[in-house]
């Protein structure tokens, strides 16, 4: 076969295969873009374990008309435009694929309508050069992405697909992390039409604590203890469990860089060492972690679905980490 360059759906179809694993990864990658638009409130509805339909519904910035078409399309963000950007990143996006990936491999529409465009309009791709065709619509400020029959062209993807039910628990658990990294925002989550969850915004101690409830159960707020602590550019916060409130499986370890979740293992050695003395070999920590640090000092272009950074003073944070944790 001559070399040739790969129809633009198939090229996409090939980057979804890093990023899009299952429905839980369209959530996270479209309730990032919400959270990157500024939204206050996010609506998230699932038809049958967002195999049949995920759609996301929020009140951020919104897309202008004559930008649908590139937010579509593979390489277009409007998160950075130079290499120094993505050091110094703020946005939890930056890839400019989480679109056109999905669309690639289901039947997407984006709806839009930015503040100061009267009317909205919807866009989809089609097609082997996945052509973007825009329409008028009804919207309010903000944005929809409706995501219908997810991997109904990627068969080998679609046969990995778990019952309806597992796939909602790991949209259940995705949200969680979400609910835990942004107090502020609303989010409701709708399973097959009826409400499943809804986090209130939360802004006061009480709220707080409320909503960490709500994602950890009250016996890890009964046995946390709030922690925060800053050396120069670093800083830990939120809440860990004194050994009593440990648990059996490691099912309440959820840790956030920059606002970014994470499931690092420099993160989780450095916690498991703080705890060492504390817990028996089946105990698990029970956690919620906060690690604030300059962008400059962390590389996020390590991993496709963004689940792991490069700490550029790895021993330094590690350890920082422990000792924060051993000393409370
Ligand atoms: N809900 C949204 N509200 C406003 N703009 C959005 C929304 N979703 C996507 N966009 C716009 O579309 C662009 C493309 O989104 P996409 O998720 O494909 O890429 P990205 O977020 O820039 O990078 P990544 O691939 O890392 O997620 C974004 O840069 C943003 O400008
Ligand atoms: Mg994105």
């Amino acid at each position: 076969m001559p070399i040739q360059i790969l129809p633009a759906r198939l090229a996409n179809q090939i980057a979804a295969g890093e990023v899009v694993e299952r429905p839980a990864s369209v959530v996270k990658e479209l309730v990032e873009n919400s959270i990157d638009a500024g939204a206050t409130r996010i609506e998230i509805d699932i038809d049958k374990g967002g195999s049949k339909r995920i759609r996301i519904r929020d009140n951020g910035c919104g897309i202008p008309k004559d930008e649908l078409e590139l937010a579509l399309s593979r390489h277009a963000t409007s998160k950075i435009s130079t290499l120094d950007d993505l050091e110094a990143i703020a946005s939890l996006g930056f890839r400019g694929e989480a679109l056109a990936s999905i669309s690639s491999v289901s039947r997407l529409t984006m709806t839009s309508r930015p503040e100061g465009q009267d009317e909205a309009w919807s866009a989809y791709a089609e097609g082997r050069e996945m052509a973007v065709t825009v329409k008028p619509a009804a919207h309010p400020v903000g944005t929809t992405i409706e995501v219908l029959d997810l991997f109904f062209n990627t068969p080998a993807r679609r046969k990995f697909l778990r019952t309806d039910k597992t796939e909602f628990t790991h949209i259940d658990e995705l949200l969680k992390r979400v609910a835990l990294s942004r107090f502020d925002v609303a989010i409701t989550l709708r399973h097959n039409g009826a409400v499943v969850r809804q986090y209130r915004p939360a802004s006061t101690q009480v709220q707080k604590e409320r909503r960490l409830a709500a994602v950890c159960g009250s016996a890890f707020v009964n046995h946390a203890v709030e922690v925060s602590l800053e050396h120069g550019d670093l800083k830990l916060s939120g809440w860990i469990t004194t050994p009593e409130g440990a648990r059996a499986q490691n099912d309440i370890q959820h840790c956030f860089v920059n606002g970014r979740m994470m499931k690092d293992k420099l993160i989780n050695h450095a916690i498991r060492q703080a705890y060492e003395n504390a817990l028996r070999a089946d105990q698990f920590a029970a956690y919620v972690l906060y690690i604030e640090v300059n962008p400059h000092e962390v590389d996020v272009n390590v991993h496709p679905a963004k689940h792991e950074v490069r700490f550029h003073q790895a021993r330094l944070v590690h350890d920082f980490i422990s000792q924060a944790i051993t000393d409370a």
